[in-house]
Protein backbone atom coordinates (compact mmCIF):
# COMPACT_ATOMS: atom_id res chain seq x y z
CA UNK A 1 0.00 0.00 0.00
CA UNK A 2 1.29 3.22 -0.72
CA UNK A 3 0.21 6.18 1.75
CA UNK A 4 0.78 10.35 0.08
CA UNK A 5 0.36 12.54 2.99
CA UNK A 6 -0.15 16.26 1.20
CA UNK A 7 2.69 18.48 2.41
CA UNK A 8 1.43 21.82 1.13
CA UNK A 9 0.23 25.09 2.92
CA UNK A 10 -2.54 25.87 1.24
CA UNK A 11 -3.88 22.23 1.79
CA UNK A 12 -3.27 22.79 5.64
CA UNK A 13 -4.77 26.36 5.14
CA UNK A 14 -7.92 25.00 3.84
CA UNK A 15 -8.13 21.92 6.51
CA UNK A 16 -7.64 24.38 9.62
CA UNK A 17 -10.57 26.25 8.14
CA UNK A 18 -12.46 22.95 8.49
CA UNK A 19 -11.84 21.52 11.73
CA UNK A 20 -12.94 24.67 13.41
CA UNK A 21 -16.29 24.02 14.41
CA UNK A 22 -17.46 27.50 14.04
CA UNK A 23 -17.15 26.88 10.23
CA UNK A 24 -21.44 26.49 8.82
CA UNK A 25 -22.16 24.13 6.18
CA UNK A 26 -22.20 26.08 3.08
CA UNK A 27 -18.26 26.81 3.73
CA UNK A 28 -17.31 23.58 4.79
CA UNK A 29 -18.64 22.06 1.08
CA UNK A 30 -16.85 24.94 -0.82
CA UNK A 31 -13.84 23.97 1.04
CA UNK A 32 -14.03 20.58 0.79
CA UNK A 33 -14.60 20.93 -2.83
CA UNK A 34 -11.39 22.63 -3.30
CA UNK A 35 -9.51 20.05 -1.04
CA UNK A 36 -10.47 17.53 -3.14
CA UNK A 37 -9.38 19.20 -6.42
CA UNK A 38 -6.03 19.92 -4.54
CA UNK A 39 -5.97 16.22 -3.41
CA UNK A 40 -6.57 14.78 -6.71
CA UNK A 41 -3.76 15.96 -8.37
CA UNK A 42 -2.08 13.58 -6.39
CA UNK A 43 -4.18 11.20 -6.78
CA UNK A 44 -4.26 10.68 -10.57
CA UNK A 45 -0.53 11.07 -10.79
CA UNK A 46 -0.56 7.61 -12.70
CA UNK A 47 -3.64 7.75 -14.17
CA UNK A 48 -3.49 6.07 -17.73
CA UNK A 49 -2.78 7.95 -20.85
CA UNK A 50 -2.26 6.97 -24.52
CA UNK A 51 -0.50 9.03 -27.55
CA UNK A 52 -3.32 11.06 -29.32
CA UNK A 53 -1.90 13.01 -32.35
CA UNK A 54 -3.28 16.49 -32.80
CA UNK A 55 -2.95 19.73 -35.12
CA UNK A 56 -1.91 22.77 -33.07
CA UNK A 57 -2.37 26.05 -35.12
CA UNK A 58 1.70 25.43 -36.63
CA UNK A 59 2.02 21.72 -36.71
CA UNK A 60 0.91 18.16 -35.79
CA UNK A 61 2.40 16.51 -32.46
CA UNK A 62 1.44 13.64 -30.52
CA UNK A 63 -0.26 14.85 -27.64
CA UNK A 64 -1.56 12.55 -24.40
CA UNK A 65 -4.85 12.04 -23.95
CA UNK A 66 -7.02 9.57 -21.10
CA UNK A 67 -6.73 6.03 -22.02
CA UNK A 68 -9.74 3.56 -22.15
CA UNK A 69 -11.57 2.06 -20.52
CA UNK A 70 -12.01 5.25 -18.84
CA UNK A 71 -11.29 5.86 -14.56
CA UNK A 72 -14.32 5.55 -12.60
CA UNK A 73 -15.12 7.65 -9.38
CA UNK A 74 -16.87 5.88 -6.26
CA UNK A 75 -17.78 8.39 -3.36
CA UNK A 76 -18.62 6.78 -0.64
CA UNK A 77 -22.33 7.86 0.31
CA UNK A 78 -22.88 10.02 2.25
CA UNK A 79 -20.29 11.97 3.02
CA UNK A 80 -18.03 11.28 0.09
CA UNK A 81 -21.01 12.58 -2.17
CA UNK A 82 -19.52 16.04 -0.64
CA UNK A 83 -15.96 15.38 -2.83
CA UNK A 84 -17.14 13.98 -5.89
CA UNK A 85 -17.35 17.61 -7.62
CA UNK A 86 -13.98 18.44 -6.24
CA UNK A 87 -12.53 15.45 -8.04
CA UNK A 88 -14.64 15.36 -11.39
CA UNK A 89 -13.71 18.78 -12.08
CA UNK A 90 -10.24 17.17 -12.31
CA UNK A 91 -11.48 14.09 -14.13
CA UNK A 92 -14.36 15.29 -15.88
CA UNK A 93 -14.97 12.33 -18.52
CA UNK A 94 -14.46 9.67 -15.22
CA UNK A 95 -17.26 7.64 -15.05
CA UNK A 96 -19.06 7.79 -11.36
CA UNK A 97 -20.08 4.87 -9.49
CA UNK A 98 -22.30 5.09 -5.52
CA UNK A 99 -21.21 2.97 -2.61
CA UNK A 100 -23.67 4.02 0.28
CA UNK A 101 -22.18 2.55 3.74
CA UNK A 102 -22.83 3.71 7.32
CA UNK A 103 -20.89 2.93 10.24
CA UNK A 104 -22.83 1.57 13.55
CA UNK A 105 -21.85 4.26 16.37
CA UNK A 106 -21.36 1.26 18.57
CA UNK A 107 -19.46 -1.45 16.99
CA UNK A 108 -17.87 0.84 14.76
CA UNK A 109 -18.87 -2.14 11.58
CA UNK A 110 -19.77 -0.23 8.39
CA UNK A 111 -22.43 -1.79 6.56
CA UNK A 112 -23.97 -1.31 2.58
CA UNK A 113 -27.19 0.11 2.63
CA UNK A 114 -26.44 1.21 -1.63
CA UNK A 115 -24.59 0.03 -4.52
CA UNK A 116 -24.38 1.49 -8.04
CA UNK A 117 -21.37 0.36 -9.53
CA UNK A 118 -20.31 -0.56 -13.09
CA UNK A 119 -20.96 -4.44 -13.14
CA UNK A 120 -17.57 -4.79 -14.50
CA UNK A 121 -14.63 -2.97 -13.07
CA UNK A 122 -11.58 -5.58 -14.69
CA UNK A 123 -8.57 -3.02 -15.62
CA UNK A 124 -10.35 -0.13 -14.22
CA UNK A 125 -8.80 2.36 -12.16
CA UNK A 126 -10.97 3.26 -9.32
CA UNK A 127 -10.90 6.43 -7.08
CA UNK A 128 -12.71 6.04 -4.13
CA UNK A 129 -13.78 9.26 -2.11
CA UNK A 130 -14.28 9.56 1.94
CA UNK A 131 -13.56 12.31 3.54
CA UNK A 132 -12.35 10.43 6.89
CA UNK A 133 -10.04 7.20 7.60
CA UNK A 134 -11.26 6.54 10.98
CA UNK A 135 -10.62 2.99 11.83
CA UNK A 136 -10.53 1.81 7.98
CA UNK A 137 -13.41 -0.59 8.36
CA UNK A 138 -15.77 1.55 5.48
CA UNK A 139 -12.87 1.88 3.54
CA UNK A 140 -11.61 -1.35 3.65
CA UNK A 141 -14.88 -2.65 2.66
CA UNK A 142 -15.32 -0.12 -0.35
CA UNK A 143 -12.08 -1.48 -1.21
CA UNK A 144 -12.70 -4.93 -1.18
CA UNK A 145 -15.84 -4.28 -2.86
CA UNK A 146 -14.29 -2.79 -5.97
CA UNK A 147 -11.60 -5.76 -6.05
CA UNK A 148 -14.55 -8.06 -6.28
CA UNK A 149 -15.76 -6.46 -8.91
CA UNK A 150 -12.31 -6.97 -11.36
CA UNK A 151 -10.41 -3.60 -10.45
CA UNK A 152 -6.62 -4.39 -10.11
CA UNK A 153 -5.69 -0.46 -9.19
CA UNK A 154 -7.38 1.55 -6.75
CA UNK A 155 -6.58 4.91 -5.11
CA UNK A 156 -8.51 6.40 -1.93
CA UNK A 157 -9.05 10.17 -1.46
CA UNK A 158 -9.67 11.20 1.95
CA UNK A 159 -9.09 14.37 4.21
CA UNK A 160 -8.30 12.82 6.94
CA UNK A 161 -6.98 9.74 8.41
CA UNK A 162 -5.48 8.21 11.78
CA UNK A 163 -2.60 5.85 11.88
CA UNK A 164 -4.90 3.05 13.57
CA UNK A 165 -6.78 2.93 10.63
CA UNK A 166 -3.81 3.39 8.26
CA UNK A 167 -1.95 0.37 9.86
CA UNK A 168 -5.34 -2.09 9.48
CA UNK A 169 -5.78 -1.00 5.92
CA UNK A 170 -1.93 -1.65 5.09
CA UNK A 171 -2.12 -5.30 6.82
CA UNK A 172 -5.22 -6.17 5.01
CA UNK A 173 -4.81 -4.82 1.86
CA UNK A 174 -0.95 -6.80 1.70
CA UNK A 175 -0.40 -7.52 -2.09
CA UNK A 176 -2.99 -5.63 -3.67
CA UNK A 177 -2.46 -2.23 -5.98
CA UNK A 178 -3.64 -0.07 -3.06
CA UNK A 179 -2.77 4.02 -2.98
CA UNK A 180 -3.94 6.27 -0.19
CA UNK A 181 -3.88 10.33 -0.36
CA UNK A 182 -4.50 12.38 2.40
CA UNK A 183 -4.93 15.72 3.20
CA UNK A 184 -3.59 15.24 6.80
CA UNK A 185 -2.53 12.32 9.07
CA UNK A 186 -4.08 12.94 12.60
CA UNK A 187 -2.95 12.22 16.06
CA UNK A 188 -5.24 8.86 17.03
CA UNK A 189 -8.85 7.99 17.27
CA UNK A 190 -10.69 8.68 20.31
CA UNK A 191 -12.90 6.23 21.97
CA UNK A 192 -15.74 6.43 20.34
CA UNK A 193 -13.73 6.03 16.65
CA UNK A 194 -13.15 9.58 16.11
CA UNK A 195 -10.46 11.34 14.66
CA UNK A 196 -8.52 13.79 17.25
CA UNK A 197 -8.01 16.46 16.28
CA UNK A 198 -10.40 15.24 13.26
CA UNK A 199 -13.01 17.69 12.32
CA UNK A 200 -15.69 15.85 14.02
CA UNK A 201 -18.34 13.96 11.32
CA UNK A 202 -18.01 14.99 8.02
CA UNK A 203 -21.11 13.80 6.79
CA UNK A 204 -23.24 15.80 9.77
CA UNK A 205 -21.08 19.00 8.87
CA UNK A 206 -21.40 18.95 5.26
CA UNK A 207 -24.86 18.47 5.22
CA UNK A 208 -25.95 20.53 8.29
CA UNK A 209 -27.53 18.09 10.92
CA UNK A 210 -25.29 19.80 13.36
CA UNK A 211 -26.62 21.83 15.95
C1 LIG B 1 -18.02 8.13 8.33
C2 LIG B 1 -17.03 8.55 7.28
C3 LIG B 1 -16.49 7.24 6.78
C4 LIG B 1 -16.51 6.38 8.01
C5 LIG B 1 -15.12 6.33 8.59
O1 LIG B 1 -19.21 7.79 7.72
O2 LIG B 1 -17.57 9.34 6.26
O3 LIG B 1 -17.29 6.66 5.77
O4 LIG B 1 -17.42 6.99 8.95
O5 LIG B 1 -15.05 5.47 9.66
P1 LIG B 1 -14.22 4.11 9.64
O6 LIG B 1 -12.91 4.40 9.00
O7 LIG B 1 -14.08 3.81 11.11
O8 LIG B 1 -15.01 3.06 8.93
P2 LIG B 1 -20.58 7.55 8.52
O9 LIG B 1 -20.75 6.11 8.87
O10 LIG B 1 -20.65 8.53 9.67
O11 LIG B 1 -21.69 7.86 7.45
P3 LIG B 1 -22.04 9.24 6.69
O12 LIG B 1 -20.99 9.41 5.62
O13 LIG B 1 -23.40 8.98 6.15
O14 LIG B 1 -21.99 10.37 7.69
Amino acid sequence: MQVHVADHPLISHKLSVLRDETTPSPVFRALTSELVTLLAYEATRHIRVEDHQITTPVTTTTGKKLAKPRPVVVPILRAGLGMLEGMTQLLPSAEVGFLGMVRDEKTLQPSVYAERLPEDLSDRQVFILDPMLATGGSLLQAINYVFDKGATEVTAVCLLGAPEGLAALEEATKGRNVTIVLGALDEKLNEHGFIVPGLGDAGDRLYGTVG
